[in-house]
């Protein structure tokens, strides 16, 4: 299911509000009061949101970072507990400077910089890059979070296929690219929450994930950490050099230079 580059909003919204236009400059999206589009971000109660037109009783996508629930999951987070942060190598003493070139909505490049990491995204999706980008906005004004979202994350709107594109815009070359890209589910399960559900509509499947292999081993210090779903077969049938299992997930490490 496609969407179109176009934000709704109020008329006034459109008129008067600064950060709704550069929004939608920063992104290439259109202004607009009115749209047929089954999938369509819109500017509501001062965030911006995806909707599924035809799901009525459906929420909208957003990112929250100051959400309770949030605040909850960051409270929660521990280098022992979270598989994640054994994947990416975090040790009491180190934390890796962190490319997360897959960022979608940003939860797993969020909990590594609640654990002390300097993460940034990389989002191709228009779409998905704007909301992230709004989220984390939302997040630098937040005064319990604000100061280490704004040390700690940064987001650039590009593809991680091309690594001669994404290193001149970092400042150093990071230890660790994460990656996780969308893959295809085995069945349509009932699990899927409904808001994954509208996010697979939009994105799709990354059919040429493959391909980001590659570009992450060009652009990583130390080490690749490709997050799948337990059944599939690791990114680009490329052996890691080894694999940290979590519930419902593994985690295939490849070593660059450690
Ligand atoms: C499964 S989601 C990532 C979820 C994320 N780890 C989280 O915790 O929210 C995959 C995302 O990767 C993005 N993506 C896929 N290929 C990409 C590429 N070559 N460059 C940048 N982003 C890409 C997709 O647009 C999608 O938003």
């Amino acid at each position: 299911m496609t969407t179109s580059l176009i934000i709704k909003a109020s008329e006034t919204e459109i008129e008067m509000n600064e950060y709704l236009k550069q929004l939608s400059v920063e992104f290439g999206f259109k202004l607009v009061t009115k749209s047929d589009s089954p999938l369509q971000l819109i500017w509501q109660d001062g965030q911006l949101q995806l909707f599924q037109i035809e799901q009525k009783n459906q929420g909208g996508v957003r990112v929250d970072f100051c959400s309770s629930q949030s605040e909850y999951r960051r409270n929660q987070a521990s280098i022992k507990k979270e598989v994640i942060a054994r994947a990416v190598g975090i040790k009491a003493n180190y934390r890796p400077n962190v490319l997360d070139a897959t960022a979608g909505l940003g939860r797993d490049g969020f909990v590594l910089a609640a654990l002390g990491c300097n993460v940034t995204w990389l989002e191709r999706h228009p779409c998905v890059a704007a909301l992230l980008f709004d989220g984390l906005y939302r997040a630098q004004q937040d005064p319990n979070i604000g100061d280490w979202v704004s040390q700690r994350l940064k987001l650039i709107h590009s593809s991680a296929l091309t690594s001669e594109d994404i290193l001149p815009q970092l400042a150093q070359k990071p230890d660790v690219v994460y990656l996780d890209p969308m893959y295809p589910h085995k069945k349509k399960s009932a699990a899927v929450k409904k808001e994954m559900k509208v996010f697979q509509s939009l994105v799709g499947a990354d059919l040429d994930a493959d391909g980001l292999l590659a570009s992450a081993r060009k652009m990583a210090v130390k080490r690749v950490v490709v997050k799948r779903p337990d059944y599939a077969k690791p990114l680009n049938g490329e052996k890691p050099n080894f694999t940290i299992d979590s519930k419902k997930h593994r985690f295939d490490i490849y070593l660059i230079n450690e």
